[in-house]
C-alpha cells in the first residue's frame, strides 16, 4: 500500500492537527462509532485518548491527510511508564483546570472524569513487556482502504527504528472490526480482567 493516493496521504502530526484528533476520537469512542450523544464535552475523550500523544510522544503521531481535513491518527508512545510519569506532571495538571467548571452529565463523562483524576495510559500490567502502546482512529469514508494497515506499519517502523521492543493496545471487547483487523495485522490477543488487548514483538533493525 502507497503511503500516498489522489485523496490521502500520510504525514506526521503538528500542533494544528489538536482539534482534528479532539474531533476524530469523540467520533470513534463508542467502541469504533460515533461517541457525540454519550459525552456532554466533545473534548473529553480527546483528553485521554488522542491528544496528550500528539503534545507529548510527537515522534510517533501521525495523521492521514484528505483533500478537505484530516480523517484518521494513530498515535503512541514507545514507553508507556515514562509517558504516564510526563503526564502526570505536565497534561493532567492543565486538564484538570480546562474542565474545573464541567459537571458530568452521562455515565460516559463520569468514566473519563474518573480516568482523568486517577489516570493511566495504555493497559495496566503490559507495560513490563511490550512498553510502547498506540491508539489509531480513522473516519468512516476513509475506513477499509488499507489506510488502518499503513498508519500502523507507520508507526511500528518508527518504533522499531528505536529499539522498542514490543508494543501493545487495548480494544473495547465490542468493536468487532477492530479485533478482525488487529489478528489480520498479526497482533496476538491477550485477555485479562475482563480486558482485551492486542501485543506484537518488533523487531530490531539491522546495525
Ligand atoms: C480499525 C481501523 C483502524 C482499521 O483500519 P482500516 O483502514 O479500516 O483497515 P484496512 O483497510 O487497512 O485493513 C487492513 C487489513 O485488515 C483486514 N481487516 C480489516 N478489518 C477486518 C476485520 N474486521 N476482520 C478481518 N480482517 C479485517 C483488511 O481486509 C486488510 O487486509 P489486507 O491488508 O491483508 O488486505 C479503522 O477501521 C478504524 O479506525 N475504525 C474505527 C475506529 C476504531 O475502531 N479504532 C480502533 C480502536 S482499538
Amino acid at each position: 500500500m502507497p503511503l500516498e493516493s489522489d485523496d490521502y496521504f500520510i504525514r506526521p502530526a503538528t500542533e494544528e492537527d489538536v482539534e482534528a484528533l479532539f474531533d476524530i476520537c469523540l467520533m470513534t469512542a463508542d467502541a469504533g462509532t460515533d461517541a457525540s450523544a454519550l459525552y456532554s464535552d466533545r473534548r473529553l475523550p480527546g483528553y485521554v485518548w488522542a491528544v496528550p500523544y500528539l503534545k507529548f510522544a510527537p515522534d510517533f503521531a501521525f495523521v492521514l491527510a484528505g483533500r478537505q481535513r484530516v480523517v484518521g491518527y494513530v498515535v503512541g508512545t514507545p514507553d508507556t511508564a515514562a509517558f504516564d510519569r510526563e503526564l502526570r506532571q505536565s497534561w493532567w495538571p492543565h486538564v484538570r483546570q480546562e474542565i474545573a467548571a464541567f459537571s458530568p452529565s452521562t455515565p460516559k463523562d463520569v468514566d473519563v472524569l474518573e480516568r482523568i483524576a486517577n489516570p493511566h495510559s495504555g493497559t495496566l500490567g503490559l507495560e513490563t513487556l511490550y512498553p510502547a502502546h498506540l491508539h489509531i482512529n480513522i473516519l468512516p469514508e476513509a475506513q477499509s482502504g488499507g489506510w488502518g494497515r499503513a498508519m500502523i506499519e507507520t508507526l511500528l517502523g518508527v518504533f522499531s527504528k528505536r529499539g522498542v521492543p514490543a508494543v501493545h493496545l487495548g480494544v473495547s471487547p465490542a468493536n468487532e472490526r477492530a479485533k478482525g483487523f488487529y489478528r489480520r495485522l498479526g497482533f496476538e490477543e491477550l485477555s485479562q480482567n475482563g480486558h482485551l488487548a492486542f501485543v506484537m514483538k518488533l523487531n530490531r533493525p539491522a546495525v
